[in-house]
């Protein structure tokens, strides 16, 4: 075999080490451009983006108010009883039937006032929470509020007049919408425990204002003890 057909054979070897070299500078050096896409599937088609100028529609606007008087699925709120604690025009006086006046609704509705009202109002609805306190006492300070600290007393559910005599539509009116310097729960509380709260703040207000009817008749304080 000729000896120049070996260099020939040997420059042809070296010429292959070429394309990896360029492949592996490549991959290594960022490049702004798009990577070249031989088989386009469907990721580039034409369309409108949210934003986009449209003049398919009079407005020019591609994304569509929704249409008039339409109700989202589940969005009906129809139900005045259930949604905001209304009957017969005036606060309803007993729970809506989606929710049972049971043991399990009032141990729901004590669980969940314990979790998002007991902060403010207390566990027994006396209007002494940790918050309420604390905040209190930077109000109290007696070189002024502590940092400009701002507090209206939460009320006290059990034993405020103004309170004890609403009925139960009222209260859960209140837990959904708020009143005055109190936030609403709508949004963050589930309409059922919402009822179950109420619920739970009649069962505090009764079970604070014991009337000397709710002893049997007949019992002595001894045996009432
Ligand atoms: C961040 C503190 C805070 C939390 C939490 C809170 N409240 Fe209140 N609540 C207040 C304050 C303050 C008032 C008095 C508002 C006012 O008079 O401006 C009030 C008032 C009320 C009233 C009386 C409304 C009236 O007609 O005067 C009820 C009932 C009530 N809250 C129930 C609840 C229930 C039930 C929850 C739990 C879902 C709750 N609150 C959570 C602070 C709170």
């Amino acid at each position: 075999m000729p000896r120049s057909f070996i260099y020939v054979g040997l420059i042809l070897l070296l010429c292959l080490l070429v394309p990896p070299a360029v492949i592996a500078r490549v991959r290594a050096t960022p490049n702004p451009n798009p990577p070249i896409h031989l088989i386009q599937d469907m990721d580039f088609q034409s369309k409108f983006k949210t934003q986009a100028v449209n003049p398919l529609f009079a407005d020019r606007r591609t994304m569509r108010p929704p249409v008039e008087n339409a109700v989202a699925r589940g969005e009906t709120y129809v139900d005045a009883l259930l949604y905001e604690g209304v009957s017969n025009g005036g606060w309803a006086t007993a729970l809506p039937p989606q929710v049972p006046l049971t043991l399990a609704t009032l141990k729901r509705g004590q669980e969940r006032y314990n979790i998002y009202c007991s902060v403010c109002h207390g566990e027994t609805g006396n209007g002494d929470g940790l918050v309420n306190e604390k905040a209190m006492e930077l109000v109290a300070n007696t070189n002024g509020p502590v940092n400009g600290t701002v507090w209206v007393q939460a009320k006290n559910l059990v034993h405020d007049e103004t309170v004890t005599v609403q009925p139960v539509g009222q209260v859960f009116s209140t837990i959904t919408h708020g009143i005055r310097n109190m936030a609403g729960y709508g949004s963050q509380i589930p309409v059922e425990d919402r009822w179950a709260i109420a619920a739970y703040v009649k069962t505090l207000q009764r079970s604070q204002n014991a009337r000397p009817s709710d002893v049997p008749a007949g019992t002595t304080l001894a045996e009432a003890k």
